[in-house]
């Protein structure tokens, strides 16, 4: 059955390829981001081949007023809402001693409160309907502290233990949760990422170490999978019964995140910081 589908973050990069996908899969999805705008690649020959359709709608997700009505007007529309996919995120870098409140909050903001407030203004249909799907983007940064990228990482890792503790709760409800652990991934977030304020000054002791590991990790994004690969593992969960608990993409990402799960910490650590 199609299903109706409220995805955030959904004019860009991962986003705007699962919206696609989503849609020629039939389902009809409501792509919300802060410009509202269609998706990047949302060409005439994608149109065609889509049986549902994607519909852009302007939603900050900082804004719990503006998912509410998002929410009333999609069941408005279509009389239901059946998932949940929460998509929009922005990363910054910087050294943990070197981001201030200020810019830590603005991490947390969009990344976790953000998602936050779309599952708390969709869970009252879902709890009344009697079912629901919220699919939740992390990162695979959320099992592997990133340095320079701390906040990052943090905020995915909070992202991804609110979503199985929300499994839990929600489980009564029949409600089905899911995290998506992307990879590198070849999309506008590289370009978008803020370095903090005191990071930025040459002069700082840890200026060479951090642009040196924030850069290889911008190149192995840009050389990383096309978003088309996280959105085929989302498009999964939508057409799975049973969605799975985490989906780590791609074999080779996967198999790191088994690695990081079985080798001791110290070993890792010592890896992680070999590489970035
Ligand atoms: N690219 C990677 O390597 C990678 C790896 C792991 C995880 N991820 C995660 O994947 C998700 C998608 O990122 P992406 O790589 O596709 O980046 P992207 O191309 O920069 O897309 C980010 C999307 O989020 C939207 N957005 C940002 N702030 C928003 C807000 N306050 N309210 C509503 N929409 C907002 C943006 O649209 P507007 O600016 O128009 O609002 C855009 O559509 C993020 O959560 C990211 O952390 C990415």
């Amino acid at each position: 059955m199609n299903q109706v589908i409220l995805l955030t973050g959904g004019s860009s990069g991962i986003g705007a390829a699962t919206a696609i996908l989503l849609a020629q899969e039939g389902n009809h999805v409501y792509a919300g981001s802060r410009s509202g705008r269609l998706p990047e690649d949302l060409k005439p020959e994608s149109l065609a081949a889509c049986r549902g359709f994607v519909r852009a709608m302007a939603l900050d997700v900082n804004d719990a007023s503006s998912l509410q009505s998002a929410v009333e007007n999609i069941c408005r529309e279509e009389g239901r809402l059946d998932v949940l996919v929460c998509n929009a995120g922005n990363g910054i870098a910087g050294a943990i001693e070197q981001t201030n409140e200020e810019e830590a909050k603005y991490q947390f903001e969009t990344c976790f409160f953000g998602a936050v407030k779309s599952i708390q203004a969709c869970l009252p249909t879902f709890r009344a309907q009697g079912h629901g799907k919220i699919i939740t983007v992390t990162s695979v940064a959320a099992v592997i502290p990133l340095p320079y990228q701390a906040f990052y990482s943090a905020v995915k890792a909070a992202l991804l233990s609110l979503t199985q503790s929300l499994q839990l709760e929600l489980k009564p409800f029949h409600i089905q949760c899911c995290s998506i652990l992307p990879g590198d991934t070849k999309t506008g977030f590289t370009a978008a990422r803020k370095y903090t304020k005191a990071a930025q000054d040459s002069s700082s002791p840890y200026y060479k170490a951090m642009m040196a590991s924030v850069q290889k990790m911008e190149k192995d994004e840009q050389n990383g999978m096309s978003a088309q690969v996280i959105a085929r593992a989302i498009a999964r969960q939508v057409r799975r019964r049973r969605m799975s608990i985490s989906v780590t993409p791609r074999i080779d990402y996967w198999a790191i995140g088994l690695l990081v799960r079985l080798l001791p910490r110290r070993l890792v650590l010592w890896i992680v910081g070999l590489l970035y």
